[in-house]
């Protein structure tokens, strides 16, 4: 067993596909450079410590019994919990985090931190790696059953199946994840902050796939997935939109796995604004903020921009072409490795 290790979950980024993890649907994420790294020790005792070097604070719990926590605490109770649930024997341990991928900017530092999280604890039991898909099912529980948001696998498959130059098809019925290699012919993708924070556990989220779901039950399918175009029509409005968002951002998802194929740059910027144009009129997760932001990634020459992750506030992602200088604030991001131990 360890004494001491390290390990890192990667953010995400998705070129296209978003709400449609939950209606078992299709995404193309890719894992970004940017995420948490969390240095793991084991401790006498049966305690565990946790440290949000970020925030300067801490949390303390027995390992048998975390009990319940609020924010960043509950992802940590969380990991611990799940893991001993799956079988897991955990010794007490010393756990402290730091990140770059800022909080409630829809880049997902949700997942990183719980991917991160469970790959130190299991280093420190001993234990061997679950299968990836697994641990993924295991960091969505910690995120619906702890934390409280009813998101879906987007963000844990991305963060633990990411590969460097790739994006991820990812089919949510079957959870097949295909490496996409991602060659933008010199443009790049940038991310810029909005400036509002979000918040998957709050309102807004939960209240679209509750949407989603009475959908489903009016269209009498198990999943959207199942639904086609047509029969959207005939749902009372805001559920019609909802629905044509979603089978909508399924077709884009395949559109632009042939686009990046075919290295046709500006189909995929296309894509990239007709995804926007879906969130912000059908879906309705789009802000003022956002839209101003989009804007500006615009006016910078961006020939695609789209908010990220589950909306109302959060950053935005543009696709630039190689000539053209990002905004100020603009981050680059490029797709790198998935969770790991360093
Ligand atoms: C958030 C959730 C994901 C996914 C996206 C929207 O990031 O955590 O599960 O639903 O929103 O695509």
């Amino acid at each position: 067993m360890p004494g001491q290790l390290t390990a890192f979950g990667p953010g995400r980024v998705n070129l296209i596909g978003e709400h449609t993890d939950y209606n078992q649907g299709l995404a193309l994420p890719l894992a970004i450079e940017a995420g948490v790294t969390v240095r793991a020790r084991v401790v006498d005792g049966r305690e565990v410590e946790a440290v949000a070097l970020d925030l300067d604070e801490v949390d303390r719990f027995p390992v048998g019994e975390p009990g319940r926590g609020e924010g960043w605490r509950a992802f940590v109770r969380g990991a611990v919990g799940e893991l001993q649930r799956a079988g897991v024997s955990l010794p007490g341990a010393h756990l402290e985090f730091s990140g770059t991928v800022p909080r409630g900017s829809g880049l997902s530092s949700s997942a990183a931190l719980e991917v991160a999280l469970v790959l130190a604890l299991l280093g420190l039991a001993g234990e061997p790696e679950p299968p990836r898909i697994e641990l993924a099912q295991l960091c969505s529980r910690i995120e619906n059953d702890w934390v409280g948001a009813q998101t879906g696998m987007l963000d844990q498959l991305a963060a633990l199946c990411g590969q460097t130059g790739h994006a991820l098809r990812i089919d949510f019925r079957t959870l097949e994840v295909r490496p996409v290699p991602l060659d933008l012919e010199g443009h790049r993708l940038v991310t810029l902050d909005s400036g509002e924070q979000h918040a998957n556990a709050r309102g807004g989220y939960n209240r679209r796939r509750a949407e989603c779901a009475r959908a489903c039950e009016l269209l009498g399918v198990e999943s959207l997935r199942e639904a086609v175009p047509e029969m959207a029509r005939d749902l009372p409005d805001p559920l019609d939109r909802r629905v044509a968002h979603v089978l909508g951002a399924e077709e884009r998802v395949d559109e632009a796995v042939r686009a990046l194929a075919e290295r046709d740059l500006p189909r995929l910027g296309k894509l990239i604004d007709q995804e926007h144009a879906s969130l912000r009129d059908l879906y309705e997760v789009s802000t003022n903020a956002v839209e101003e932001t989009v804007q500006s990634l615009r006016e910078a020459g961006a020939i695609g921009a789209r908010i990220v992750g589950g909306g109302f506030g959060g950053h935005v992602l543009g696709l630039l072409p190689p000539d053209a200088t990002p905004p100020s604030g603009a981050v680059e991001v490029t797709p790198g490795p998935g969770a790991r131990l360093l």
